[in-house]
Protein backbone atom coordinates (compact mmCIF):
# COMPACT_ATOMS: atom_id res chain seq x y z
CA UNK A 1 0.00 0.00 0.00
CA UNK A 2 1.02 3.30 -0.80
CA UNK A 3 -0.45 6.36 -1.39
CA UNK A 4 1.03 9.12 -3.86
CA UNK A 5 -0.04 12.83 -4.21
CA UNK A 6 0.54 13.93 -7.61
CA UNK A 7 1.62 17.56 -9.03
CA UNK A 8 2.44 17.50 -12.87
CA UNK A 9 2.47 21.33 -12.53
CA UNK A 10 3.32 23.32 -15.37
CA UNK A 11 5.19 23.57 -18.65
CA UNK A 12 6.35 20.25 -19.75
CA UNK A 13 5.35 18.87 -16.12
CA UNK A 14 1.75 17.79 -17.45
CA UNK A 15 3.37 15.57 -20.83
CA UNK A 16 6.37 13.79 -19.03
CA UNK A 17 3.83 12.99 -15.02
CA UNK A 18 1.06 11.13 -16.87
CA UNK A 19 3.57 9.14 -18.69
CA UNK A 20 5.48 8.27 -15.26
CA UNK A 21 1.88 7.42 -14.17
CA UNK A 22 1.71 5.02 -16.76
CA UNK A 23 4.81 2.99 -15.97
CA UNK A 24 3.66 3.13 -12.37
CA UNK A 25 0.52 1.64 -12.66
CA UNK A 26 1.48 -0.82 -15.00
CA UNK A 27 4.00 -2.07 -12.36
CA UNK A 28 1.32 -1.82 -9.52
CA UNK A 29 -0.71 -4.25 -12.06
CA UNK A 30 1.78 -6.58 -12.41
CA UNK A 31 3.08 -6.59 -8.76
CA UNK A 32 0.30 -5.86 -6.68
CA UNK A 33 1.73 -2.67 -4.94
CA UNK A 34 -1.20 -1.19 -3.87
CA UNK A 35 -0.84 2.49 -5.32
CA UNK A 36 -3.10 4.76 -5.25
CA UNK A 37 -2.63 7.94 -6.87
CA UNK A 38 -4.23 11.56 -5.75
CA UNK A 39 -3.78 14.57 -8.22
CA UNK A 40 -3.41 18.04 -7.18
CA UNK A 41 -4.37 20.91 -9.16
CA UNK A 42 -1.04 23.40 -8.13
CA UNK A 43 0.87 25.43 -10.62
CA UNK A 44 0.55 28.63 -12.57
CA UNK A 45 -2.71 27.37 -14.31
CA UNK A 46 -4.32 27.48 -10.78
CA UNK A 47 -2.60 30.46 -9.32
CA UNK A 48 -3.51 32.82 -12.43
CA UNK A 49 -6.70 31.32 -11.90
CA UNK A 50 -7.55 32.01 -8.69
CA UNK A 51 -4.64 33.45 -6.81
CA UNK A 52 -3.38 30.08 -4.95
CA UNK A 53 -0.44 28.54 -4.87
CA UNK A 54 -0.05 26.42 -1.80
CA UNK A 55 -3.03 25.70 0.74
CA UNK A 56 -1.92 24.87 4.08
CA UNK A 57 -4.19 22.52 4.30
CA UNK A 58 -3.00 20.30 1.04
CA UNK A 59 0.58 20.74 3.08
CA UNK A 60 -1.12 19.57 5.84
CA UNK A 61 -2.63 16.55 3.81
CA UNK A 62 0.81 15.37 2.20
CA UNK A 63 2.08 15.07 5.08
CA UNK A 64 -0.19 13.45 7.16
CA UNK A 65 -1.87 11.43 4.42
CA UNK A 66 0.81 10.12 1.99
CA UNK A 67 3.78 8.35 1.54
CA UNK A 68 5.58 10.47 -1.22
CA UNK A 69 4.19 13.24 -3.86
CA UNK A 70 5.44 12.95 -7.88
CA UNK A 71 6.21 16.63 -8.95
CA UNK A 72 6.32 17.22 -12.85
CA UNK A 73 8.01 20.97 -12.80
CA UNK A 74 6.99 24.57 -11.79
CA UNK A 75 7.57 27.22 -13.64
CA UNK A 76 5.47 29.40 -16.39
CA UNK A 77 6.32 32.84 -18.05
CA UNK A 78 3.47 34.26 -17.23
CA UNK A 79 4.19 34.40 -13.59
CA UNK A 80 7.43 36.23 -13.61
CA UNK A 81 8.02 36.37 -9.77
CA UNK A 82 7.53 32.57 -9.56
CA UNK A 83 6.28 32.76 -6.37
CA UNK A 84 4.23 29.30 -6.73
CA UNK A 85 7.27 27.51 -7.38
CA UNK A 86 8.48 28.72 -4.21
CA UNK A 87 5.43 28.03 -2.58
CA UNK A 88 4.94 24.91 -3.64
CA UNK A 89 8.34 23.40 -4.19
CA UNK A 90 10.74 25.39 -1.51
CA UNK A 91 7.32 25.03 0.38
CA UNK A 92 7.35 21.10 0.30
CA UNK A 93 10.95 21.24 0.98
CA UNK A 94 11.10 23.39 4.09
CA UNK A 95 7.30 22.18 5.47
CA UNK A 96 8.20 18.66 5.45
CA UNK A 97 11.85 18.97 6.08
CA UNK A 98 13.01 17.57 3.29
CA UNK A 99 16.76 17.66 4.10
CA UNK A 100 18.25 15.15 1.63
CA UNK A 101 17.85 15.88 -2.15
CA UNK A 102 19.33 13.11 -3.67
CA UNK A 103 20.53 13.15 -7.29
CA UNK A 104 22.63 10.25 -8.73
CA UNK A 105 24.51 11.53 -11.85
CA UNK A 106 24.32 7.53 -13.20
CA UNK A 107 25.68 7.65 -17.31
CA UNK A 108 23.60 4.87 -18.35
CA UNK A 109 24.89 4.29 -22.05
CA UNK A 110 28.37 5.68 -22.79
CA UNK A 111 27.20 7.23 -26.36
CA UNK A 112 24.82 10.18 -24.71
CA UNK A 113 28.03 11.33 -22.47
CA UNK A 114 29.52 14.53 -23.85
CA UNK A 115 33.12 13.77 -22.40
CA UNK A 116 35.47 11.72 -24.72
CA UNK A 117 36.01 8.55 -23.84
CA UNK A 118 33.94 8.43 -20.77
CA UNK A 119 31.53 5.81 -20.37
CA UNK A 120 29.19 4.48 -17.03
CA UNK A 121 32.14 2.92 -15.31
CA UNK A 122 33.23 6.30 -15.48
CA UNK A 123 30.63 8.46 -14.71
CA UNK A 124 28.92 7.29 -11.57
CA UNK A 125 28.46 9.76 -8.81
CA UNK A 126 25.33 10.02 -6.22
CA UNK A 127 25.21 14.13 -4.86
CA UNK A 128 23.36 14.88 -1.71
CA UNK A 129 22.38 18.67 -2.12
CA UNK A 130 21.64 20.39 1.40
CA UNK A 131 17.61 20.84 0.93
CA UNK A 132 16.34 22.94 3.89
CA UNK A 133 18.51 25.77 4.35
CA UNK A 134 21.69 27.51 2.19
CA UNK A 135 20.80 30.25 0.00
CA UNK A 136 17.27 28.87 -0.28
CA UNK A 137 15.79 30.23 2.88
CA UNK A 138 14.61 33.97 1.36
CA UNK A 139 16.20 35.43 4.59
CA UNK A 140 17.55 38.85 3.41
CA UNK A 141 16.23 42.13 1.94
CA UNK A 142 16.00 45.61 0.50
CA UNK A 143 16.85 48.94 1.48
CA UNK A 144 16.41 51.61 -0.78
CA UNK A 145 14.96 49.35 -3.19
CA UNK A 146 14.91 51.01 -6.77
CA UNK A 147 17.36 53.93 -5.70
CA UNK A 148 21.12 54.19 -6.22
CA UNK A 149 21.76 53.73 -3.24
CA UNK A 150 20.14 50.09 -3.06
CA UNK A 151 21.23 47.23 -1.09
CA UNK A 152 20.23 43.61 -1.39
CA UNK A 153 20.69 41.33 1.01
CA UNK A 154 20.52 37.31 0.36
CA UNK A 155 21.62 35.48 3.77
CA UNK A 156 23.22 31.65 3.77
CA UNK A 157 21.90 30.13 7.06
CA UNK A 158 24.19 27.08 8.15
CA UNK A 159 23.07 25.19 11.58
CA UNK A 160 24.89 22.51 13.23
CA UNK A 161 21.83 20.77 12.76
CA UNK A 162 21.13 20.59 9.51
CA UNK A 163 24.35 20.60 8.23
CA UNK A 164 25.45 17.67 10.04
CA UNK A 165 22.22 15.69 9.23
CA UNK A 166 22.52 16.03 5.33
CA UNK A 167 26.59 15.01 6.04
CA UNK A 168 25.69 11.96 8.03
CA UNK A 169 23.24 11.22 5.25
CA UNK A 170 25.61 10.98 2.74
CA UNK A 171 28.13 8.63 5.21
CA UNK A 172 25.35 6.17 5.49
CA UNK A 173 24.45 5.74 2.05
CA UNK A 174 28.33 5.49 1.00
CA UNK A 175 28.48 2.75 3.54
CA UNK A 176 25.02 1.13 2.81
CA UNK A 177 25.34 1.04 -0.75
CA UNK A 178 29.09 -0.20 -0.54
CA UNK A 179 30.14 3.17 -2.69
CA UNK A 180 34.18 4.04 -2.66
CA UNK A 181 34.25 7.89 -1.19
CA UNK A 182 32.67 10.97 0.55
CA UNK A 183 33.98 14.14 -1.35
CA UNK A 184 32.27 17.22 0.87
CA UNK A 185 32.24 20.32 -1.18
CA UNK A 186 32.27 23.91 -0.26
CA UNK A 187 33.90 27.01 -0.68
CA UNK A 188 35.31 27.63 3.06
CA UNK A 189 38.18 29.52 1.45
CA UNK A 190 36.14 32.36 0.46
CA UNK A 191 32.63 31.91 2.93
CA UNK A 192 34.75 31.67 6.34
CA UNK A 193 31.36 31.25 8.74
CA UNK A 194 29.12 29.24 7.34
CA UNK A 195 31.39 26.82 5.34
CA UNK A 196 34.25 26.97 8.26
CA UNK A 197 30.57 25.22 9.85
CA UNK A 198 30.78 22.53 6.98
CA UNK A 199 34.60 22.10 7.32
CA UNK A 200 33.91 21.44 11.23
CA UNK A 201 31.03 18.93 10.78
CA UNK A 202 32.90 16.70 8.03
CA UNK A 203 35.62 16.12 9.94
CA UNK A 204 33.50 15.34 13.21
CA UNK A 205 31.22 12.93 11.18
CA UNK A 206 34.07 11.78 8.71
CA UNK A 207 35.95 10.41 11.71
CA UNK A 208 32.69 7.90 12.83
CA UNK A 209 33.08 6.18 9.29
CA UNK A 210 36.81 5.38 9.41
CA UNK A 211 35.44 2.89 6.83
CA UNK A 212 34.52 5.27 4.09
CA UNK A 213 37.42 7.12 2.58
CA UNK A 214 36.75 10.69 2.45
CA UNK A 215 38.11 14.17 1.12
CA UNK A 216 37.00 17.38 0.52
CA UNK A 217 37.45 19.62 -2.90
CA UNK A 218 36.39 23.22 -3.55
CA UNK A 219 32.98 23.34 -5.28
CA UNK A 220 35.28 25.20 -8.07
CA UNK A 221 37.47 23.02 -8.33
CA UNK A 222 34.41 20.16 -7.96
CA UNK A 223 33.22 21.83 -11.01
CA UNK A 224 36.17 20.76 -12.86
CA UNK A 225 36.75 17.55 -11.73
CA UNK A 226 33.28 16.51 -12.69
CA UNK A 227 34.39 16.91 -16.26
CA UNK A 228 37.93 16.00 -16.00
CA UNK A 229 38.52 13.28 -14.05
CA UNK A 230 34.84 12.03 -13.10
CA UNK A 231 36.06 8.61 -12.05
CA UNK A 232 37.73 10.29 -9.59
CA UNK A 233 33.94 11.27 -7.84
CA UNK A 234 31.72 8.96 -6.00
CA UNK A 235 29.45 10.33 -3.20
CA UNK A 236 29.22 13.82 -3.16
CA UNK A 237 27.96 16.30 -0.01
CA UNK A 238 27.18 20.09 -0.86
CA UNK A 239 25.42 23.18 -0.21
CA UNK A 240 21.98 23.81 -1.30
CA UNK A 241 22.70 26.33 -4.24
CA UNK A 242 25.77 24.74 -5.47
CA UNK A 243 24.10 20.91 -5.30
CA UNK A 244 21.45 22.76 -7.59
CA UNK A 245 24.42 24.10 -9.67
CA UNK A 246 26.97 21.18 -10.20
CA UNK A 247 23.89 18.50 -10.75
CA UNK A 248 22.76 20.85 -13.80
CA UNK A 249 26.03 20.05 -14.72
CA UNK A 250 25.99 16.38 -14.07
CA UNK A 251 22.62 15.69 -15.98
CA UNK A 252 24.61 16.62 -18.85
CA UNK A 253 27.37 14.46 -18.05
CA UNK A 254 24.44 11.94 -18.06
CA UNK A 255 22.85 13.13 -21.24
CA UNK A 256 21.16 15.89 -20.64
CA UNK A 257 18.11 17.15 -18.23
CA UNK A 258 15.93 14.32 -19.89
CA UNK A 259 17.86 11.86 -18.18
CA UNK A 260 18.02 13.03 -14.39
CA UNK A 261 15.47 12.19 -11.54
CA UNK A 262 15.40 13.29 -8.14
CA UNK A 263 14.67 12.68 -4.57
CA UNK A 264 13.78 15.19 -1.60
CA UNK A 265 13.52 13.07 0.81
CA UNK A 266 13.39 12.91 4.99
CA UNK A 267 14.02 9.10 5.69
CA UNK A 268 10.94 7.32 6.82
CA UNK A 269 8.47 10.05 5.88
CA UNK A 270 5.97 11.56 3.17
CA UNK A 271 9.48 12.51 0.15
CA UNK A 272 8.77 14.50 -3.23
CA UNK A 273 10.36 13.13 -6.67
CA UNK A 274 11.03 14.58 -9.40
CA UNK A 275 13.02 15.30 -12.54
CA UNK A 276 15.34 17.47 -12.12
CA UNK A 277 14.67 19.79 -15.09
CA UNK A 278 12.23 22.74 -15.41
CA UNK A 279 9.27 23.07 -17.22
CA UNK A 280 10.73 23.72 -20.54
CA UNK A 281 8.35 26.44 -21.94
CA UNK A 282 10.49 26.10 -25.39
CA UNK A 283 9.13 22.81 -25.90
CA UNK A 284 5.99 22.21 -24.25
CA UNK A 285 2.68 21.51 -25.53
CA UNK A 286 4.35 19.46 -28.72
CA UNK A 287 4.56 16.09 -27.52
CA UNK A 288 8.72 16.21 -27.45
CA UNK A 289 10.01 16.15 -24.18
CA UNK A 290 12.02 13.51 -23.24
CA UNK A 291 10.05 11.06 -20.39
CA UNK A 292 13.24 9.38 -18.93
CA UNK A 293 14.18 11.42 -16.31
CA UNK A 294 10.36 11.21 -14.58
CA UNK A 295 10.73 7.21 -15.03
CA UNK A 296 13.95 7.23 -12.67
CA UNK A 297 11.99 9.79 -10.46
CA UNK A 298 9.62 7.33 -10.15
CA UNK A 299 12.20 4.45 -9.93
CA UNK A 300 13.81 6.29 -7.00
CA UNK A 301 10.16 6.30 -5.02
CA UNK A 302 9.83 2.79 -5.29
CA UNK A 303 12.94 2.42 -4.01
CA UNK A 304 11.61 5.31 -1.01
CA UNK A 305 8.25 3.31 -0.78
CA UNK A 306 10.36 -0.58 -0.24
CA UNK A 307 10.95 -1.67 -3.74
CA UNK A 308 14.18 -1.19 -4.60
CA UNK A 309 14.21 -4.05 -7.39
CA UNK A 310 11.58 -2.24 -9.07
CA UNK A 311 13.74 0.86 -9.36
CA UNK A 312 16.70 -1.39 -10.83
CA UNK A 313 13.93 -2.99 -13.42
CA UNK A 314 13.34 0.33 -14.66
CA UNK A 315 16.82 1.87 -14.52
CA UNK A 316 17.34 -1.59 -17.10
CA UNK A 317 14.79 -0.52 -19.35
CA UNK A 318 16.03 3.01 -19.46
CA UNK A 319 19.37 1.57 -20.33
CA UNK A 320 17.61 -0.72 -23.09
CA UNK A 321 15.56 2.27 -24.48
CA UNK A 322 19.07 4.38 -24.71
CA UNK A 323 20.99 1.05 -26.30
CA UNK A 324 18.01 0.74 -29.11
CA UNK A 325 17.71 4.58 -30.04
CA UNK A 326 14.25 4.83 -28.35
CA UNK A 327 14.77 8.13 -27.71
CA UNK A 328 12.92 11.40 -27.75
CA UNK A 329 14.68 14.34 -30.31
CA UNK A 330 17.32 16.03 -27.93
CA UNK A 331 19.16 12.47 -27.93
CA UNK A 332 19.00 11.94 -31.22
CA UNK A 333 16.01 10.21 -31.72
CA UNK A 334 12.92 10.33 -33.50
CA UNK A 335 10.01 9.78 -30.71
CA UNK A 336 7.35 11.17 -29.18
CA UNK A 337 6.70 11.09 -25.39
CA UNK A 338 4.33 8.51 -25.35
CA UNK A 339 6.56 6.55 -27.69
CA UNK A 340 9.19 6.45 -25.29
CA UNK A 341 7.27 5.64 -22.70
CA UNK A 342 5.56 2.67 -24.67
CA UNK A 343 9.44 1.27 -25.66
CA UNK A 344 10.10 1.49 -21.74
CA UNK A 345 6.93 -0.45 -21.10
CA UNK A 346 7.17 -3.21 -23.16
CA UNK A 347 10.35 -3.80 -21.75
CA UNK A 348 8.73 -4.18 -17.53
P1 LIG B 1 14.49 23.69 -18.00
O1 LIG B 1 15.08 22.54 -17.26
O2 LIG B 1 13.02 23.78 -17.99
O3 LIG B 1 14.99 23.66 -19.52
C1 LIG B 1 16.36 23.81 -19.87
C2 LIG B 1 16.58 23.25 -21.29
O4 LIG B 1 16.52 21.82 -21.25
C3 LIG B 1 15.50 23.69 -22.29
O5 LIG B 1 16.09 23.90 -23.54
C4 LIG B 1 14.56 22.51 -22.34
O6 LIG B 1 13.88 22.37 -23.56
C5 LIG B 1 15.49 21.35 -22.10
N1 LIG B 1 14.79 20.26 -21.40
C6 LIG B 1 14.48 20.24 -20.07
N2 LIG B 1 13.82 19.12 -19.77
C7 LIG B 1 13.71 18.41 -20.91
C8 LIG B 1 13.11 17.17 -21.25
N3 LIG B 1 12.49 16.41 -20.33
N4 LIG B 1 13.16 16.75 -22.54
C9 LIG B 1 13.79 17.49 -23.46
N5 LIG B 1 14.38 18.68 -23.21
C10 LIG B 1 14.33 19.13 -21.95
O7 LIG B 1 15.15 25.00 -17.38
P2 LIG B 1 14.75 26.55 -17.61
O8 LIG B 1 14.39 26.77 -19.04
O9 LIG B 1 15.84 27.32 -16.99
O10 LIG B 1 13.48 26.74 -16.69
C11 LIG B 1 12.14 26.80 -17.16
C12 LIG B 1 11.24 27.00 -15.95
O11 LIG B 1 11.28 25.84 -15.10
C13 LIG B 1 11.65 28.17 -15.06
O12 LIG B 1 10.48 28.80 -14.60
C14 LIG B 1 12.40 27.52 -13.91
O13 LIG B 1 12.38 28.27 -12.71
C15 LIG B 1 11.62 26.23 -13.77
N6 LIG B 1 12.35 25.13 -13.12
C16 LIG B 1 11.62 24.33 -12.29
C17 LIG B 1 12.20 23.22 -11.71
C18 LIG B 1 11.38 22.36 -10.82
O14 LIG B 1 10.16 22.52 -10.74
N7 LIG B 1 11.96 21.43 -10.09
C19 LIG B 1 13.53 22.90 -12.01
C20 LIG B 1 14.24 23.72 -12.88
C21 LIG B 1 13.64 24.83 -13.44
C1 LIG C 1 15.72 22.48 -8.98
C2 LIG C 1 15.24 23.84 -9.44
C3 LIG C 1 14.78 24.68 -8.26
C4 LIG C 1 15.98 24.84 -7.33
C5 LIG C 1 14.18 26.03 -8.65
C6 LIG C 1 12.99 25.87 -9.54
C7 LIG C 1 13.83 26.87 -7.45
O1 LIG C 1 16.25 24.47 -10.16
O2 LIG C 1 14.92 21.75 -8.37
O3 LIG C 1 16.86 22.11 -9.25
O4 LIG C 1 16.82 25.73 -7.54
O5 LIG C 1 16.08 24.06 -6.39
MN1 LIG D 1 17.99 23.20 -10.57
Amino acid sequence: MARIAVIPGDGIGNEVIPEGLRVLRHLDGKHGLGLTFEHFDLGAERYLRDGTTMPPEVMARFRDEFDAILLGALGDPRVPSNVHAKDILLGSRFQLDLYVNLRPVRLLDARYCPLKGKGPDEVDMVVFRENTEGLYTGIGGQFKRGTEDEVAIEQEINTRKGVERIIRAAFEYARAQKRRSVCMSDKANAMRHGHDLWQRVFKLVAAEYPDIPSFHLYVDVLAMEMVRAPERLDVIVTTNLFGDIVTDLGAALQGGLGLAGSGNIHPGKVSLFEPVHGSAPDIAGQGIANPLATMLACGMMLTHLGHPELEAQIQDAVRGNLADGQVTRELGGSMSTKDVTDALISRL
